[in-house]
């Protein structure tokens, strides 16, 4: 196979060998199928087609310098699915099903793990979705769990750590304040789709929602959460209907170590402005600047741009937390949280 240049990778779709299934049948968990056979055959009446029981998770596996793959905090990732599942009460994998079939999607594509020393990453994609046949409005009772993989770059396809630009959300929420935003949910996604499309086409990179109930404070970006630094202060939103992101999670302990004060509180729009960095940050963004947010505001005069300004280039505390996660994932660092899981190379 011709070598892969990841560099001129984005978070996409990209063709791998083999992805990994099972199924729960009225509480019976199958054994697990690895298979080259990417096409799903379901019923029409299944009930993801219609009422969305479906939640999924992202996480990544890195070849270190060391030779050795890792699969980053995979366990957080198996404890939100089945908060996910839970919220929509429909069976979740076993921690045990579920870290078994990442690491046989690792094993089945190994030969798509990009080298250490690229900006790549083998993304793993677990999917869980309802498909016994159903026409009534209720939770389903079967579901299929599958793990695929993509060889991706990074987030944007630009180079690492290159800031965009982002405006705030005035006229689409992402959550309602007492509803799914805190589960990983694909009905959140389809939500946000629409809102997406209008922020790209006027030329931004990242939409930020604001609290759906005042639309004062910050929630998080569509694919990510949002985090700033101000006065040696790690500051992050403290909100139910915030996806409670794994990267984050291990950022704030990052922080903590690197002698920053965590502050998960209620960010209001108008601190935007005493931010000194600011970025989004997620499994597949890991941490991406923020080089000015926008906040379009209508008035009964017209709408009016008011803009927040940041950094240029990455801000050096955040570049400080990017290279101490980034060399825990690969290797370089020491791993002192145990958040790495190894992945032996298939026989
Ligand atoms: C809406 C949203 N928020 C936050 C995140 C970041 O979560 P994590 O760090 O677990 O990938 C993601 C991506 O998974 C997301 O889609």
């Amino acid at each position: 196979m011709a070598e892969i240049d990841y560099s001129k990778r984005s978070f996409s779709y990209y063709p791998t060998n083999a992805i990994v299934y099972a199924t729960c049948i009225e509480g019976k968990w199958s054994k697990p199928v690895v298979t080259d056979n990417f096409n799903f055959s379901l019923h029409c009446f299944a009930g993801v087609f219609h009422y969305a029981p479906c939640c999924f998770e992202g996480l990544k596996a890195f070849r270190g310098v060391d030779g050795r793959v890792r699969l980053f905090r995979p366990d957080e990732n198996a404890k939100r699915m089945e908060s996910s599942a839970q919220y929509l009460d429909m069976p979740a994998p076993s921690m045990e099903l579920f870290l078994d079939m990442c690491v046989s999607c690792v094993q089945a594509n190994w030969e798509f793990l990009p080298p250490t020393d690229s900006c790549g990453s083998l993304y793993l994609r677990p999917v869980l979705f309802g498909i016994n046949p159903q026409l009534g409005i209720h939770s389903s009772r079967d579901v299929m769990f599958a793990v695929m993989a993509s060889g991706v770059g990074t987030y944007s396809g630009a180079k690492i750590l290159v800031p965009g630009t982002a405006v705030l959300s005035r006229n689409y929420d992402r959550a309602a304040t007492y509803g799914s935003g805190g589960y990983k949910l694909g009905a959140n996604y389809a939500q946000s789709l629409h809102a997406y499309n209008l922020a790209h086409k006027m030329g931004y990179r990242e939409l930020l929602f604001l609290d759906s109930a005042t639309h004062t404070h910050i929630e998080e970006f569509g694919s990510s959460n949002f985090f700033a630094i101000k006065h040696g202060c790690y500051i992050t939103p403290n909100s139910p209907s915030v996806l409670p992101s794994i990267t984050n999670k291990s950022l704030r302990k990052v922080a903590e170590e690197f002698g920053l004060k965590v502050e998960r509180r209620t960010i209001f729009v108008d601190e935007l402005e005493t931010f000194e960095e600011v970025n989004s940050c997620g499994t597949a963004v890991v941490i991406t600047p923020i080089s000015r947010i926008d906040d379009k505001v209508t008035l009964e005069s017209g709408t009016i741009t008011r803009e927040y300004k940041y950094l240029d280039e990455c801000g050096p505390i955040s570049r400080k937390l990017y290279d101490r996660i980034i060399g825990i994932q690969k290797g370089m660092e020491e791993d002192t949280y145990g958040w790495c899981m190894f992945v032996n190379e298939p026989k």
